[in-house]
């Protein structure tokens, strides 16, 4: 395709304006947001003057059926997904569509069959996979698995380099990331069983995504979750090379401190990556730390050091003010991603590519979510069955 391409945005809330909005209005190889469509007659209003859209409606079906949209963007709720995409590429829409893919199995069914039957693009905003930061932690660990680049300090025992030995242990990498938020500030939707589905098919599916893109063509084999699918869990994936993933979110922490924290564990190697802001690698001579703009700074001034002593000043400057200084203190934006993974998408559009997160990378992320629920309830690892990661779909 070599025009620009013309958008439409169902579902005008909170993230549509947060994210969608901006990256429409800022990618050039976008003309126009011809459809703003929502429900809510405010959110419609607010978005559809805010980002300059042409013309607005309540039902999904005219801004999707219409001849001059090129793709759609869906940020509604998780459980309205199947109908829009099922519309939307059945008029051969190309679909950007907001996590999680589907709440289960049925539904990414549904959205993996239409997508592919129209041949049309779907993009999974899973965007921690393009963070700069996330980008460069697993670039180096890669580095380091295929020449590892040991630091002359590090002590070996004598009788190991003597035998030989490595244990199989010692041979794999081992992913941790560390989540902790404040729950005072969900909306109770996210905790509806049905509608939001909780925090595992809500919020870990990002986490789980991050695990199968790190470890690749690693499929993953077992699943363990413990705690409460609903708000407070850990989840420990293991793949087939012996790799593992864990994943421990606390609802219990505080808005004064980063949300995430990332640490691969690879071979007499660690590689840890500060809230988007700052890598540091440790036991491989050569580059130590690195850091990472912000996606939106509104205080370049302050914390100008950069890295993660650079964003707590900032944070600090927003937190301190007062009760209604939680406002000022979105405007501070790490990249996560956001503006990478729809410039992907739209390349992928244009240059007939796979996007940088397709419907069956969102199936996976859904799947792992459903299987770290189940072994929840049955207080016990589960399998991950091959023939759900390799998902054939007769068209
Ligand atoms: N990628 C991320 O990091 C990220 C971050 C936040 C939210 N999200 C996702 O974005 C989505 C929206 O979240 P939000 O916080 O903006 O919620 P929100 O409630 O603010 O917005 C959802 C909007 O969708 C509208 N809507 C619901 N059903 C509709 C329908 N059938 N047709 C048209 N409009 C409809 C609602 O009226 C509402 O305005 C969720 O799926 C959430 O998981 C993703």
């Amino acid at each position: 395709m070599s025009r620009k391409l013309v958008a439409a945005q169902v579902g005008c809330g909170a993230f549509a304006a947060a994210q969608h909005g901006p990256n429409l209005t800022r990618n050039k190889n976008i003309s126009k947001i011809k459809w703003a469509c929502d429900i809510s007659d405010k959110n419609l209003k607010n978005y559809s003057e805010k980002f300059k859209a042409e013309k607005i409606t309540k039902s999904f079906e005219e801004a999707v059926t219409d001849p001059e949209v090129d793709i759609v963007m869906i940020a509604t709720s998780h459980d309205f997904h199947v109908p829009i995409i099922e519309s939307a590429a059945a008029h051969g829409k190309h679909i950007f569509c907001e996590k999680p893919l589907a709440m289960n199995e049925e539904q990414a069914y549904k959205i993996i069959k239409a997508v592919r039957k129209n041949k049309v693009k779907l993009c999974v905003d899973y965007m921690r996979r393009m963070a700069p930061a996330l980008v460069a932690l697993k670039s180096e660990w890669k580095k380091h698995k295929e020449n590892p680049k040991r630091q002359p300090w590090r002590y070996v025992d004598p009788c190991r380099l003597e035998k030989n030995i490595v244990f199989e242990e010692e041979k794999c990498t081992d992913f941790q990331v560390r989540v902790q938020d404040e729950s005072s500030s969900y909306r109770l939707v996210h905790l509806d069983p049905f509608k939001g589905g909780g925090l595992i098919i809500g919020e870990a599916v990002h986490w789980l995504d991050l695990s199968s893109w790190l470890f690749e063509n690693d499929r993953p084999v077992e699943i363990r979750a413990w705690g409460s699918a609903r708000m407070r869990y850990g989840i420990y994936v293991v793949f087939q090379s012996g790799n593992t993933a864990t994943i421990t979110f606390t609802p219990n922490g505080s808005f004064d401190y980063p949300k995430e924290q990332f640490e691969i564990a690879c071979d007499g190697a660690l590689f840890r990556s500060e809230f988007y802001v700052e890598n540091q690698y440790y036991g491989r001579p050569g580059v130590e730390r690195e850091t990472f703009k912000l996606q939106r700074d509104p205080c370049p001034e302050i914390g100008a050091q950069g890295g993660f002593a650079g964003f707590m000043e900032k944070k600090k400057k927003y937190l301190n003010k007062d009760e209604n200084s939680y406002k000022l203190w979105e405007t501070l934006q790490a990249n996560h991603g956001y503006e990478e993974i729809f410039d992907g998408f739209v390349d992928s559009v244009l240059k007939d590519t796979k996007p940088p997160c397709n419907e069956l990378d969102g199936f996976r992320a859904t799947l792992l979510g459903e299987l770290a629920m189940k072994s929840i309830m049955f207080n016990q690892p589960v399998p991950v069955p091959v023939e759900k990661w390799d998902y054939y779909i007769e068209l």
